[in-house]
């Protein structure tokens, strides 16, 4: 099958499924059809070659011989024994708190205190927590299981930045209430399928003013955590809301949360659009850069989570497959795997990890998210 591909996302082991040319005049063959992409090198290589020659997209073709891969259900359940994972009653707590607040408006800060003492003592101890939230998905108000993803992911991101316990709570804090002045937008709103009317998204844009009010009105005090709900949709070059800062105006806790909070939005199913694989989001984030987000906050995200973040079910260029179990700081698309099916798809007796950063296989395609697609 020959499906269209940007270049920006070609990757080794690629077959090109029709001649490229350079497209003005249609006279220089850039790659003839049938050529398979070897190494990364190779790869951006090309990438940069079709770029100069202003080809935006090409023809893969994906027909290949591929042994089919086992139920995608089988593979999670394996995987998923592999992980430490934020504790069932941690998640549900956190769930029940944001679920109050949003169907009630009640905001208990003594509560979301105590909570986030919990959630921070918990990422701390385990180091890696992996980001499995399948049991979320049995609820459906994207407001609160996003508030809640975002809180868990910011928790875990926020360690690489050697915070104080404090810094570590406020930023947490501020990720878990982050959107509540969604609260005073209109659900229809909220909830449109389809593009927003101008004054409509000019609603939604107050929504960090709103929350700052009902934050400061439930006894709120901390600036840094105020920050965060005020500034979470500030963008790097000055063009965000609500007031348009930039740049290092924007406390480095919302330029946190930002980059969590689009991450998160993008690898969630939505009500007007399907939700992405980890990869395909890190690929748009980077291609908006510095215009939305602080390079340095984005760069530390890709490095600490990887272009495949743990939990990433995948297939290598040998035909094995395995899940991602850590990643590598150095080499963000190479992090070590953990191997547990062979080549022919047949379950692997004594699951093995391989650090793709000193060996020659490649993650050749993303099978599924651990973290995201689970249905229990
Ligand atoms: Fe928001």
């Amino acid at each position: 099958m020959k499906v269209k591909k940007s270049v920006f996302d070609l990757q080794p082991g690629d077959v090109f499924g029709e001649d490229v040319f350079e497209p003005v005049r249609l006279r220089v063959l850039l790659v003839p059809k049938g050529w398979k992409i070897g190494d990364w090198e190779e790869c951006e290589e090309l990438k940069v070659k079709l770029q100069e020659f202003n080809v935006q997209e090409v023809i893969v073709d994906v027909t290949e011989d591929k042994a089919p891969v086992p139920p995608i259900g089988e593979i999670r359940k394996k995987a998923l024994s592999l992980f430490p994972i934020i504790s069932e009653e941690t998640r549900k707590r956190a769930l029940d708190v944001v679920k109050r607040v949003t169907e009630a408006g009640e905001l208990d800060l003594k509560e979301v205190d105590e909570l986030v003492d919990d959630m921070v003592n918990e990422v701390i101890a385990k180091g890696e927590v992996m980001l499995s939230l399948y049991a979320i998905s049995r609820y459906d108000d994207y407001t609160f299981v996003h508030s809640v993803n975002v809180s868990i992911l910011t928790a875990l991101f926020a360690l690489e930045f050697s915070f104080s316990r404090d810094e570590l709570k406020a930023v947490t804090k501020g990720a878990i209430l982050h959107d509540l002045g969604k609260l005073r937008v209109p659900k229809e709103i909220l909830n449109k399928p389809g593009p927003l009317a101008p004054e409509e998204f000019e609603g939604i844009k107050k929504h960090p003013i709103y929350g700052v009010d009902i934050a400061i009105s439930a006894g709120e005090k901390s600036d840094s955590v105020i920050s965060v709900i005020s500034q979470h949709h500030e963008w790097f070059s000055g063009r965000g809301y609500p007031r348009g800062l930039g740049g290092e105006r924007i406390s480095l806790l919302a330029r946190i949360v930002s980059v969590v909070d689009v991450f998160d939005a993008l690898t969630t199913d939505r009500v007007y659009k399907p939700r992405m694989l980890s990869y395909e989001a890190i690929s748009k984030m980077l291609h908006e850069g510095a215009i939305h987000f602080d390079p340095k906050v984005l760069s530390r995200f890709i490095s600490r989570f990887g272009i495949y973040p743990v939990g990433s079910l995948v297939r290598l260029s040998d035909g094995k497959i395995g899940v991602v179990l850590k990643s590598n700081p150095l080499s963000p698309i190479r992090p070590i795997i953990k191997v547990l099916y062979d080549e022919y798809s047949r379950e692997v007796e004594d699951p093995y990890e391989i650090d793709l950063s000193s060996s020659e296989l490649f993650i050749k395609d993303v099978l599924a998210d651990l973290s995201k697609s689970f249905t229990p």
